[in-house]
């Protein structure tokens, strides 16, 4: 597995990639991302105890999902907003199994937009995600470059010892890489 593959709207993802993905808790048997990532999710989530107040919410995604997501999402939200924050169908990086969106867990969770503050608990997950081979993928500012808006609960994750390198430079994983 290549922990550092680069998906955009530039580069899709191929479609015959071999992947071995397990749940990333047993209580979403339906969430699932690449072995490796799923372990360091789990390593992450016990030393901060927070299955307890965070939920996963979208995980690895087939070509279709991410196809229905995207169709459902120009009908019900229009283009803009799905350009935005929703991968074309092959060229989301959900697809590879290496993605995760957190969410608080909260009685409603938005599906394509789940909030994931900048404080309390969702913070102290962030602090501590590079250090497990996390980054947050679309960061503010960086819109440009990643082509997607900002989303605080979406995290990919690169391995170490990337996450930290691309955090500390304050970098996207197109930087990173170029
Ligand atoms: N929300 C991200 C960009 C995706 O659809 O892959
Ligand atoms: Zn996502």
């Amino acid at each position: 597995m290549n922990t550092l593959i680069l998906v955009n709207r530039h580069h899709a993802y191929p479609a015959n990639a071999p992947q071995d993905l397990v749940p990333v808790h047993p209580d979403s048997p339906d969430i699932l991302m690449e072995r490796e990532a799923a372990q360091a999710l789990a390593r992450l989530m016990e030393q901060i105890d927070d299955w307890r107040h965070i939920v996963p919410v979208s995980g690895w995604r087939s070509f279709e999902e991410q196809q229905m997501i995207y169709l459902d999402s120009l009908r019900d939200n229009g283009r803009e907003f799905t350009q935005q924050y929703v991968a074309l169908p092959g060229h989301s990086e959900h697809q590879t199994g290496l993605a995760i969106d957190l969410g608080l867990r909260q009685p409603d969770i938005d599906f394509i937009r789940p909030n994931f503050p900048y404080e309390g608990i969702c913070q102290e997950f962030r602090k501590l995600a590079p250090a497990y081979g996390f980054i947050q993928r679309y960061p503010a500012g960086k819109e440009t470059v990643t082509g997607i808006a900002h989303e605080p609960w979406h995290f990919r994750y690169v391995g170490r010892p990337h996450g930290e390198r691309i955090t500390e430079r304050g970098l996207t994983l197109e930087e990173y890489l170029s």
